[in-house]
């Protein structure tokens, strides 16, 4: 199973292209989001998929709802949940995804998706290295090729999301 992070920025509206790609090629996925990516669902593509997406964590006492994944798309990365993640905060379910999946060295591709605005921030840089370190593959959303270091353009998000190609991280 493939776990589909998704977070508060453009990209998230189009989430629903990976999972039917993912489903085109026989591999089961889940879309796991962030509080800010639920306004970015695409929610009505996403019920006719039929996908699970789950936004909180489970009850206590209830069983597990998925499958531990086999690899872990982090795609939107916003600026807030690449550096959550790279100081080992678990404080949501898709945190908890994701900080486990970094820790058991479970494949992981992240799109850093953040404009020049937040780049600068000294915690940024040194994020995505530590993500780096521990293994995960950081795809540049422009290109899908490794992350180029740059980030998107002001105003750009919308258009670059758009454009993005699900197989780069599938
Ligand atoms: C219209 C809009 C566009 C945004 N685009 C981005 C973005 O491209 N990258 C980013 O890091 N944050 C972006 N944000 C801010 C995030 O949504 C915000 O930091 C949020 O707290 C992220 O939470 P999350 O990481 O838990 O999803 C955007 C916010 C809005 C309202």
């Amino acid at each position: 199973m493939i776990a589909l992070v998704v977070t508060g920025a453009p990209l998230t509206r189009h989430v629903h292209r990976g999972v039917a790609l993912a489903r085109a090629g026989g591999r089961p996925v889940a879309v796991i989001a962030t509080a800010a990516a639920g306004s970015w669902l695409d929610h009505d593509e996403l019920a006719r998929l039929d996908v699970p997406v789950l936004d909180t964590h489970r009850p206590p006492g209830t069983p597990k709802r998925l499958p531990p994944p086999d690899a872990v798309v982090l795609a939107p990365g916003t600026f807030n949940t690449i550096n959550k993640l790279a100081a080992g905060i678990a404080d949501t379910y898709a945190l908890s995804v994701l900080c486990e999946a970094l820790a058991t060295r479970h494949p992981m591709a992240v799109v850093p998706f953040v404009s020049r605005s937040l780049a600068g921030h000294p915690a940024w840089p040194r994020s995505l290295a530590t993500l780096a370190e521990a293994g995960a593959r950081l795809v540049d959303p422009r290109t899908g090729g490794p992350w180029s270091g740059d980030p998107l353009e002001p105003g750009t998000g919308d258009t670059v999301a758009a454009a993005f190609d699900w197989r780069w991280v599938l």
